[in-house]
């Protein structure tokens, strides 16, 4: 694997079918996942890390966001990538930004509503790293159900000549959905009926119940001592909220446990709706690997 800091650079030296997995960096299983169901659709994977200022509301979000170049190095290397595509912030923005990437019929809700500016953020990055890699398939993780909404619709929107694919939530062996902010969370009980509550509402899909507020009214019933944000069932395409669950939606949760903001949701996709609950599992995940937090 080569780690790369220029665009130019990158795309010298791949061929193929490009495959692109963008990513913050402090790497889990969560990314692992998309990297192997990447290294199975292409011939040069690129997976992109890097911690894009733009998209935090919060300095203090950003500041402390967990960064290990060696360590997310070995995992790129280990689970199949080529290209470790790390760029600095004058390869990233190199002039003060002018332009920007807006979705806003789909951003403007759930997170949008929370975190001021971040899907705008988002959005650009990702068309940045669009036109500046070339992939023919880029791959974002369903736990960031709106985000993966924003870009599929960003990247149609404007024609870029890419497949966008979503990939399954990989969780923790209690159920935690996998985030790099895990390792800040102090109150694992409270975090945890956030996963109780989406998997309740499962259930309650399973046992025939399709209305919305009923599905969103389990979730917050099964929730602990969380500060709650918003539960809502959208649709899985254009993130409105739904009064029936009955084409693919996910029911997506963000609240905040002591100073840990956390987000996770529960996908219903296929003909007939089955639940993606996600994939838990069996051990304790790398991201509390000895000396990493
Ligand atoms: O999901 C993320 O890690 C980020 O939002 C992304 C897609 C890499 C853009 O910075």
């Amino acid at each position: 694997m080569k780690t790369i800091g220029t665009f130019a650079e990158t795309r010298a030296l791949v061929s193929g079918r490009i495959g692109l997995v963008p990513t913050m960096g402090f790497l889990h299983e969560g990314h692992v996942s998309l990297i192997e169901h990447a290294r199975s659709m292409c011939d040069t994977l690129v997976a992109s890390l890097y911690v894009n200022p733009t998209q935090f509301d919060e300095s203090t979000d950003f500041d402390r966001y967990p960064r290990d170049l060696d360590r997310d190095s070995a995992i790129a290397a280990a689970a199949g990538v080529d290209i470790l595509f790390a760029p600095d912030d004058e390869e990233m923005y190199p002039t003060p930004l002018l332009t920007q990437v807006h979705v806003p019929a789909l951003a403007d809700r759930m997170e949008g509503v929370h975190r001021s500016g971040h899907f705008a953020g988002v959005a650009t990055v990702v068309a940045k790293l669009l036109a500046g890699i070339k992939p023919d398939v880029a791959l974002f993780g369903r736990k960031d159900a709106q985000q993966l909404a924003v870009v599929t619709t960003m990247a149609a929107d404007l024609s870029f000549p890419v497949d966008i694919v979503g990939g399954s939530i990989v969780r923790e062996r209690d159920g935690l959905a996998l985030s790099s902010r895990n390792i800040f969370i102090e109150d694992r009980t409270a975090a945890l009926t956030l996963h109780v509550g989406l998997m309740a509402a499962a259930d309650a899909f399973e046992q025939g119940v399709i209305d919305g507020a009923e599905l969103e009214s389990v979730v917050v019933d099964s929730l602990g001592d969380v500060e709650l944000e918003y539960v809502e069932l959208a649709d899985a395409r254009t993130t409105e909220r739904l009064v029936t669950l009955d084409r693919p939606a996910f029911i997506a949760i963000a609240a905040r446990i002591g100073g840990v903001r956390l987000i996770d949701n529960v996908y219903f996709t296929g003909t007939p709706l089955v639940a993606d609950r996600g994939n838990r599992l069996g051990a304790e995940s790398m991201l509390y690997d000895e000396g990493d937090s």
